[in-house]
């Protein structure tokens, strides 16, 4: 286990800037995502850090040290991939082994049993030992995979996109399997993914990457609810929010938003983080900031996508505006419908239109 920092850490391919001076510390034993699209610098900051390339300026920390020159084997760091990378000609106990014989070729065989043994409980692959990667499912394989990652009680593990290889529900139950392991074993971890759900679920914190640039780092909760800026808004949530751009305005005891695509009102006492904000601003409301009420706006529905349990609405509003609002399946709604659209005060995200940072003072 030991702390994790960045001290204004850039790197460069060419002309391009993959990483802009990255200032990031992950605390000893916390489980940190890195969230972000593709091409935002993620693997870069992981590679960084597990020293399989250089910064080109600022200083890499683990524990007490500065690892900037230091070859990765001498990080005590341990990477686990997307694809695996398990050896084919191996069986599981002859992967789960290597990286042992790899360090120290002398190892007592008792020694690595033990080792193996334990490695194999808590992964659940007792039963697997003796067969090649070929032999097993793709969240078998990932597991042996991590299991290589554990058996030399690493410092930090880095794990890059490890579940993007299985289905979907698979993926979930393994996150289910990481996130107990990491309250097990109780080590630091840097975890990246582009899934905003995976790093919500997993982490403790997360980073959120844009462009090579962090945008925000904070808890699940705060980079929902309290997003810094308009990329993070967009990019965390099951579904796209719908964005609106025109002026907000006090109006007695509501806010008045105003755009030539539509209206809205809030009661000011259900919104107080932007009651102080008087002028431009760009909404970002997604589907759980709506509610279909008496008292609000007209709107039609134009489309409706049923989801399971609950149901994603469509409506226009009379300016013209779509906005995507959740309800209930099975409420009966129809194309063509007139409904009211209500926006709930205490979801509703206000951003900069030019500099798009968030115009919410949190209290
Ligand atoms: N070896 C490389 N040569 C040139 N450009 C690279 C190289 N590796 C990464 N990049 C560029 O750096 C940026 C960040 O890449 P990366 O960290 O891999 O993104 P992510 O993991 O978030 O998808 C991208 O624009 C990518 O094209
Ligand atoms: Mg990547």
């Amino acid at each position: 286990m030991a702390r994790v920092s960045f001290t204004q850490v850039s790197k460069r391919y060419d002309d391009a800037v993959a990483l802009d001076r990255l200032d990031l510390t992950i605390e000893e034993g916390e489980f940190v995502a890195l969230l972000g699209p593709s091409g935002s610098g993620k693997t870069t900051t992981l590679n960084l850090l597990a020293g399989l390339i250089e910064a080109d300026e600022g200083e890499i920390r683990i524990g007490d040290r500065v690892v900037n020159d230091l070859t990765p084997d001498k990080r005590d760091v341990a990477m686990v991939f997307q694809n695996y990378a398990l050896y084919p000609h191996m069986t599981v106990f002859e992967n789960l082994e290597f990286p042992l014989q790899a360090r120290d070729a002398r190892i007592a065989t008792t020694e690595v049993e033990a080792r193996v043994g334990r490695v194999a409980e808590t992964l659940g692959l007792g039963e697997l030992l003796h067969r090649y990667p070929k032999e097993l499912s793709g969240g078998q394989q990932q597991r042996v995979a991590l299991g290589r990652a554990m058996i030399r009680d690493p410092k930090v593990f880095l794990l890059d996109e490890p579940l993007s290889n299985l289905d979907a529900r698979l993926r979930i139950r393994m996150r289910r399997d990481i996130k107990a392991l990491h309250q097990k074993l109780g080590s630091t971890i840097v975890y990246v993914t582009h899934d905003q759900a995976e790093a919500m679920t997993l982490a403790d914190r997360i980073a959120v990457f844009a462009g090579g640039r962090l945008q925000q780092f904070a808890s699940p909760a705060e980079i929902y609810g309290r997003p810094a800026n308009l990329f993070v808004a967009g990019f965390v949530g099951e579904r796209e929010p719908s964005l609106l751009t025109g002026t907000l305005a006090r109006a007695a005891d509501r806010l008045r938003f105003t755009s030539p695509e539509g209206e809205l009102l809030v009661p000011i006492a259900e919104a107080p983080h932007v009651a102080h904000h008087a002028g431009r601003a760009t909404l970002c409301l997604r589907p759980e900031a709506l509610v279909i009420a008496s008292d609000g706006e007209p709107a039609t529905i134009t489309e409706i996508e049923h989801a399971g349990a609950e149901a994603f609405v469509y409506a226009r509003l009379a300016g013209g505006a779509e906005l995507c609002v959740r309800a209930e399946a099975g409420a009966g709604h129809r194309p063509g419908d007139a409904i009211r659209l209500a926006v709930i005060g205490a979801r509703l995200l206000a951003f900069d239109p030019d500099t798009q940072f968030s115009l919410a003072r949190w209290t």
